[in-house]
């Protein structure tokens, strides 16, 4: 299977970073904490913040070389669908990038705003450079809502590409996926 994607196919590289990038969103949902500032920074929860902002860390730069990766890569072009159709899950694909800049990067600002460190991969606390200042509570708690929406519209978007895939039985889902899930390429009957 090709790096790069074709005109029907995402390439491997592009499937890498989607599915890692749907993983570490997924754990790092399920291991956040909310709660007062003396909670989320107690050294009883040090562990569970240490995971939580590492693999949130993991998904921004990852974000970052996904895109770059992007603009030299094949973007497959959309099988025949209603106009309103592709235009929807267009919005939905640039919404979802939109939150995985602004899910961490609400998170590192909030917390040194607030003068709290970052953690992340055990190299020990990174700042705070500045603060603390009060819009720090509130970019954490902005985090926290973005954090819920990311996870819902990601629910919305999967629940679309099973429709095509059961309903339309269109390419949309076979497309993201490995060629050795498709049989090889197209699957049969498939636009
Ligand atoms: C895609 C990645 C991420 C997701 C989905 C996510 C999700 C969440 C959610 C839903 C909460 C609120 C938990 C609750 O109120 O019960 C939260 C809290 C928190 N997250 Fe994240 N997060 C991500 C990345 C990060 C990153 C990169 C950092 C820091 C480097 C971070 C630091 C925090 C902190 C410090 C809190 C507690 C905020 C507070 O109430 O003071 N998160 N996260
Ligand atoms: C946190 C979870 C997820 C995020 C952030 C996410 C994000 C994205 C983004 C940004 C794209 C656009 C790719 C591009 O053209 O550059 C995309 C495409 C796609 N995603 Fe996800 N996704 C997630 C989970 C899922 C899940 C669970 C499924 C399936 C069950 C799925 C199926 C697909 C498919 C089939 C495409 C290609 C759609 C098309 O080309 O029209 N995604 N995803």
């Amino acid at each position: 299977m090709s790096l790069s994607g074709t005109t029907n196919r995402y390439g491997s590289l592009a499937q890498a970073f989607h599915w890692l990038t749907a993983l570490l969103v997924l754990i790092a949902f399920l291991v956040s904490e909310g709660g007062p500032p003396t909670r989320v920074y107690s050294e009883a929860r040090a562990s569970t913040l240490l995971l939580h902002e590492s693999l949130g860390f993991t998904v921004f730069w990852l974000l970052v070389l996904r895109l770059i990766w992007r603009l030299f890569d094949r973007v497959p072009d959309a099988p025949p669908m209603p106009a309103w159709m592709d235009v929807a899950s267009k919005v939905t694909h640039w919404a979802l990038y939109a939150l995985l800049f602004a899910v961490p990067a609400t998170a590192m600002l909030g917390a040194w705003f607030g003068g709290h460190p970052v953690t992340v991969y055990g190299f020990g606390a990174i700042g705070p450079f500045f603060g603390p200042w009060d819009a720090g509570a509130s970019l954490a708690d902005i985090h926290g809502t973005l954090g819920d929406i990311i996870l819902w519209l990601a629910g919305l978007h999967a629940a679309a590409a099973i429709f095509h895939h059961v309903f339309l039985r269109d390419r949309v889902l076979s497309q993201m996926l490995p060629g050795s899930l498709v049989q090889r390429g197209e699957m049969p009957g498939r636009q």
